[in-house]
């Protein structure tokens, strides 16, 4: 018989999460049989729904927008990764408490190679330092980008994350408006901008990017639209996050089981619908 697995997703707004989706394909493929929840919670209710939920015998949490900052207080341990983002979106019940992992950053370096879109030794523009910017920027700077620039509406936040991991490699931080004019000849775009779930455009220009330059959304499905409708009007390759969502997903699967699943099969299916 298969082994039952106890999980959830936890966050607000949750009812549109695909994690029960691509962890009951994950299952599947092998051989558990998945009990994946979404749980509707805000930060005050984590602790109470997170016991509640151990409980009921659940061994694995992903924690998703807002409770990813909220969710390092409430473990025991947290591993390397949630302690440099300083959010977790995994958790995983071990002796007596919840160990914290990010696999956020880990999931976006595995998308880039499943592309082909490389950092390595290239100038790297992120638009946005807000959590997703945080979760991402470790494994970046490992990957020895020739530099990273972190721009963002409000230029004091890209200052700041931008500090936090200069000691990781070459990262400087600026205001979208200031800096405009001085951006040019970027080889990658990351945007890590909220602004797509507004269905807004995040203030982008043609002439900060290089004429062979490829663009990766960490949005997906419809707050994804807007950036590729932008990115098609100048011929620039341009990726969704719903590679990086998968893949997240996938470390997380690891994490609770040891055995880490293909991610095409989940995708496949997501890209079907
Ligand atoms: P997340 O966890 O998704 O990163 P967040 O921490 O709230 O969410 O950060 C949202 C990011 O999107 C921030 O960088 C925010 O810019 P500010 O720090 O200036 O608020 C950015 N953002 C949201 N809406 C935007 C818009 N319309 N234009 C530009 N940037 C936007």
């Amino acid at each position: 018989m298969a082994e039952i697995l106890k999980l959830a997703v936890l966050g607000d707004p949750v009812e549109h999460s695909l994690s029960p989706r691509i962890h009951a394909a994950f299952g599947q493929q092998l051989g558990y049989e998945v009990d994946y929840g979404r749980v509707q919670t805000n930060a005050e209710q984590l602790p109470d729904r997170l016991k509640q939920l151990r409980d009921g015998g659940a061994v694995g949490v992903n924690l998703t927008v807002p409770l990813k900052s909220a969710g390092i207080r409430l473990c025991q341990r947290i591993d390397s990764a949630g302690r440099r983002a300083r959010a977790v979106n995994t958790l995983h019940w071990q002796n007596g408490g919840w160990v914290g992992h990010n696999t956020d950053g880990a999931g976006v370096m595995i998308d880039l190679d499943r592309l082909q879109v490389s950092v390595s030794g290239r100038r790297v523009l992120i638009l946005g330092a807000g959590g997703a910017t945080a979760g991402i920027l470790d494994p970046l700077l490992t990957a020895e980008p020739a530099e990273v620039l972190l721009v963002n509406r409000s230029a004091e936040r890209a200052v700041e994350l931008a500090d936090r991991f200069a000691h990781r490699g070459p990262i400087e931080g600026a205001g979208l408006d200031e800096s405009s004019a001085s951006i040019h000849d970027f080889d990658v775009l990351i945007q890590a901008t909220s602004a797509g779930h507004a269905g807004k455009l995040p203030p982008l220009r043609r002439a900060w990017l290089n004429r062979d330059a490829e663009v990766y959304d960490l949005n997906y499905g419809p707050a994804h639209a807007s950036l590729q409708r932008w990115a098609n009007a100048f011929d620039l390759p341009c990726h969704d996050g719903l590679g990086m969502l998968v893949s997240q997903a996938a470390l997380a699967f690891e994490i609770w089981t040891g055995q880490r699943p293909d991610i095409e099969p989940a995708l496949r299916l997501l890209y079907d619908d």
